[in-house]
Formats: C-alpha cells, sequence, structure tokens
C-alpha cells in the first residue's frame, strides 16, 4: 500500500483487470468521501456519482453502450469481425469489473449566463471541476490497496447511459470509472520529460 502524497499520485496506475475479491461498503464511502474534497468552481460541487453493483445492472449498462459505440464503429468502417471483438473486449470490461461509478456533471449550481462564450466557459469549469473530484477518487482508491480505471466512454453515448440507468436530464454522464482489487499491476507508461512540458517566463514568437 502506497503512502505519501508522492507516492501515491506516482505510484496509482489505470487497473483494468481485477480479482473477485468485494469492496466492503466503508471503502467504497471511504474513497467516494475523497470526491467530496476535490476543488470546484465556485465550490459549486457539480458532481454526481452512480454506484453500480449489481451485475445484471453493470451488463445492461455495458450492453447499451456496446450498442451505440457498434454504431460509430461500423460508420468508420471497422470490418465487422473487429467490431464484435472490439464489443466484447468493452462489455467484459465493464461488467467484469466489481463496481462500476458513472461520474455526472449538473450544471444545477453552476452560474447561469444570457452570452454563449460565458455559458461555455461556464460548462468547462464544470467539467473540470468534475475531473478533479475523478482523481480524487482514483488516488484515494490506490492509497486503500484499490485499483480503478476512467473510461471516457460515456461521453459518447450519454443518452444510452442515461436511459440505463434512469439518470435525470440535469446530469451529464461524464466518465465510467471501474474500481476493484487489482488482478495484475500494469508498468508504467513513459511520461513527458518535465523539461518538455514546463515553460518559465515563456517569451516565444506568436505564430
Ligand atoms: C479523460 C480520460 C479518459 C480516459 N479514457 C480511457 C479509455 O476510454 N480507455 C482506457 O483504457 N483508458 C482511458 N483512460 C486512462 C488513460 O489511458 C491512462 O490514464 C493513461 O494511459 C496513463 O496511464 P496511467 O493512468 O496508468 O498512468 C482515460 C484517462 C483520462 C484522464
Amino acid at each position: 500500500m502506497a503512502s505519501s502524497i508522492s507516492e501515491v499520485i506516482k505510484t496509482r496506475r489505470s487497473i483494468k483487470k481485477y480479482s473477485e475479491e468485494e469492496i466492503s461498503k466503508e471503502m467504497l464511502s471511504s474513497i467516494l468521501e475523497a470526491c467530496q474534497w476535490a476543488p470546484s468552481a465556485h465550490n459549486a460541487q457539480p458532481w454526481r456519482f452512480i454506484v453500480v453493483r449489481d451485475h445484471l445492472h453493470k451488463q445492461n449498462l455495458a450492453k447499451n453502450m456496446a450498442v451505440r459505440w457498434e454504431e460509430d464503429l461500423s460508420g468508420d468502417g471497422i470490418p465487422k469481425a473487429e467490431r464484435k471483438r472490439l464489443i466484447e473486449d468493452s462489455v467484459m470490461q465493464f461488467s467484469g469489473s466489481p463496481i462500476v461509478i458513472i461520474a455526472c456533471l449538473t450544471m444545477k449550481d453552476m452560474d447561469q449566463y444570457p452570452n454563449e462564450q460565458r455559458r461555455n466557459a461556464e460548462h468547462i469549469m464544470g467539467v473540470q471541476s468534475v475531473a478533479a473530484a475523478i482523481e480524487n477518487l482514483l488516488l484515494a482508491a490506490h492509497d486503500v490497496g484499490l485499483g480503478a480505471c476512467w473510461f471516457c466512454a460515456p461521453l459518447f453515448c450519454p443518452d444510452a447511459v442515461r436511459e440505463t440507468l434512469r439518470i435525470p436530464k440535469h446530469m451529464e454522464p461524464q466518465a465510467l470509472i471501474t474500481l476493484g482489487y487489482p488482478s495484475k499491476q500494469p508498468n508504467p507508461p513513459a511520461r513527458r520529460a518535465l523539461t518538455t512540458i514546463v515553460y518559465e517566463e515563456y517569451w516565444g514568437t506568436p505564430t
């Protein structure tokens, strides 16, 4: 189990294979509590989380999302056999993890603007706030020996997610997070060097 914050940050990995060990209610609560403490624009806390544990519900969700994905893959010209393989893998991935969490954004308590540019900025602030909460969740999970993976799939099929889980209209599905005890620890993927991502006092020529 990780200890210092920097160790937790550096050793967290996206975990995609889980053992069947169950996650206790207390452990799940402690992980979700980490989301409560994320920073958010205006402290509006515009995140909402839907926890799916029931196998049939996870399977329904995965299958309904897959139907939408199939249409996209078909539109992209992906051959039928390859589509079938991708879809089966994705259904297995989501329904096979002990817990699935759908992270949503609600704009209910965010500022309302008449003008589109400010409305868009406010929406981005909401999305950024949800992302901060998700990162807290991933780190808290890792800190207690669990693994998790952040999947963007709901962004491509929000209606399928909303309809399957009967999510209210004001909640926008942003991400699907799988959670469980890791059965396989992946190697850390390479990171860009600090010198290539940090610019000190950048005075480059505008292009
Ligand atoms: C916004 C976002 C969307 C992601 N979507 C997916 C996804 O759809 N499928 C997937 O396998 N991983 C997804 N990931 C996980 C990344 O692939 C992973 O974080 C990255 O490869 C670095 O690996 P690490 O998390 O183990 O450090 C996503 C991560 C983020 C932040």
